[in-house]
């Protein structure tokens, strides 16, 4: 299967001289979803995982179905203010200033193995993020994966320490 069929290229979205990868297509085909979350889940296995978590909104396309068939629990990381009980907040810098992640406190257990997962690797801002919660919690980050990730912003460098899946690769533009 070429993955890159079920990508749709989206020109000047959401601003001019960027190109969206859009993988709704991936999931509006079960075959595709299918052997897309059955190769997440080997790289999930093998990392002996106890736990998933997934940014929103689009790691949540992926994070879900993958903790269901590892038979492993999930936790949403969700923007400010929308989770309803006690958190632990995360701040990161964006290009132009600074944005935050929380999680429920609860939701992650001191000494557990936590896979990332989210739809695409940029510039790993939000996995970067992501570890340094994880790391708070008193818990590891055993892998990240994603389904797609773009080579030339060098995301993964950031976390070069913890073993990285992706499944389709994106050079320049
Ligand atoms: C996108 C994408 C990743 C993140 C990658 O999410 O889904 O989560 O950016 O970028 P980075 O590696 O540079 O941090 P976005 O913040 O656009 O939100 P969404 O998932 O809710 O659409
Ligand atoms: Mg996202």
């Amino acid at each position: 299967m070429d993955l890159k069929q079920y990508i749709a290229d989206i020109k000047d979205f959401p601003k001019s001289g960027i190109i969206f990868r859009d993988v709704t297509p991936i999931l509006d085909d079960p075959a595709c979803m299918m052997q897309v979350v059955e190769s997440l889940s080997r790289f999930v296995m093998e990392s002996k995982a106890t736990k998933i978590i997934a940014p929103e909104a689009r790691g949540f396309f992926f994070g879900i179905p993958v903790a269901m068939n590892c038979k492993i629990g999930f936790a949403p990381v969700r923007k400010p203010g929308k989770l309803p009980r006690k958190t632990i907040s995360q701040s990161y810098q964006l290009e132009y200033g600074e944005d935050s992640l929380e999680i429920h406190e609860d939701a992650i257990l001191p000494g557990e193995k936590v896979v990332i997962i989210d739809d695409l690797l940029a510039t790993g801002g939000t996995v970067e993020a992501m570890i340094q919660m994880v790391e708070r919690m008193q818990a590891s980050v055993v892998g990240v994966a994603c389904v797609i990730e773009l080579d030339d912003l060098k995301g993964r460098d950031r976390f070069h320490e913890i073993p990285f899946f992706s499944l389709v690769h994106y050079q320049g533009e």
